[in-house]
């Protein structure tokens, strides 16, 4: 969002739509050693929103509709093509949105994001873009969506978090048959050698001191059997190699790299190293993907609405 005025919802009941009022003229970013990070107010959300995240995030959702074949594995694809109402919570640049806003032209696409990065752009008609914390409750009426999606949110939710208001706000908002639909990678990678370990446990300890759990991909499908409004949970998992085997796993290593550069002052910190030598670290990381065979699992967790 830049400089731009915060904006807060506002509803206009008869003709059920949804309008943007501005409402401060707080400041919405800063800079911190050359990033810049929005003001999430109410979110342990750590990451930076600038190009270099933007590219980083839109790396990641190409990665990711390869590992699966596809955006999304909820049987939708009927709903879509006839015309549905679709959510995507913590759109980040909205490239989920807007790649399936073009694709399926008679559903209507919203996506919604505590700090939306996505630029003042041309989008297609179906694509709506809106501020909101879905921590504060998401501002739509019950059973309003066909569709409720969310992916690569571990670092914005504590356990309690997902438990207590995201799956309660996802399962509201949905329709009755409608689809919820989760994706994440485990935070955790197997076959890794001694550096890239340190790299990961020095995440898990920022991501713990934060109240975050980095392998909430595995506890997903748990979370939604125990709802009892949601039935037919499935859970898909796909094991996606890093480094020079093919072009996937190139992809993944250059959206690793990415990662661990955006946090090298945190995990350097708790490493108790530079960040130079940090820098280092990530050189030798790289030829250990190769020679350990590091590979990571991917998850898409899925359930109905009774
Ligand atoms: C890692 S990005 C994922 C973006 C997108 N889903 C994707 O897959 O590319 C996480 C996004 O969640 C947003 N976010 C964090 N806390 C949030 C909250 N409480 N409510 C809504 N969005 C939130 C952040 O601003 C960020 O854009």
């Amino acid at each position: 969002m830049g400089n731009k005025q915060s904006t807060k919802l506002t509803k206009n009941k008869n003709k059920s739509k949804i309008s943007l009022k501005s409402t401060t003229n707080e400041p919405k970013s800063w800079y911190v050693e050359g990033r810049r990070y929005a003001n999430y107010k109410n979110s342990k959300y750590f990451f930076p929103e600038d190009d270099i995240e933007i590219d980083r995030l839109q790396m990641q959702h190409y990665l990711f509709r390869n590992i699966f074949y596809g955006n999304f594995s909820a049987p939708v694809e009927d709903m879509l093509k006839q015309g549905g109402r679709i959510l995507d919570i913590g759109c980040g640049p909205g490239t989920w949105v807007l790649e399936n806003s073009c694709n399926f032209v008679r559903s209507e696409f919203y996506g919604i994001d505590i700090a939306p990065m996505f630029p003042s752009m041309i989008k297609p008609r179906n694509a709506h873009f809106i501020q909101a914390n879905i921590l504060d409750g998401l501002p739509f009426e019950d059973n309003y969506f066909d569709f409720v999606h969310l992916g690569f949110l571990s670092a914005c939710f504590s356990e309690e978090n997902w438990i207590t208001q995201v799956i309660p706000e996802c399962i509201r908002v949905c329709k009755p048959n409608g689809w919820i639909e989760f994706y994440e990678n485990d935070g955790a990678a197997f076959n890794g050698g001694p550096c890239y370990n340190r790299i990961v446990e020095s995440l898990k300890q920022e991501f713990f001191t934060m109240d975050l759990n980095i392998r909430a991909a595995i506890l997903y499908k748990d979370w939604l059997l125990k709802e009892p409004n949601l039935i037919n949970v499935q859970e898909e998992v796909r094991k996606q190699s890093i480094g020079n085997r093919d072009c996937l796993a190139m992809i993944m290593e250059e959206s690793l790299k990415i990662l661990f550069q955006t946090l090298a002052p945190r995990l350097a910190k708790n490493l108790g190293i530079s960040v130079n030598e940090f820098e280092e670290m990530l050189q030798d990381v790289h030829e250990e993907y190769n020679k350990y065979g590091t590979y990571m699992n991917f998850y898409r967790v899925y359930a109905q609405k009774v």
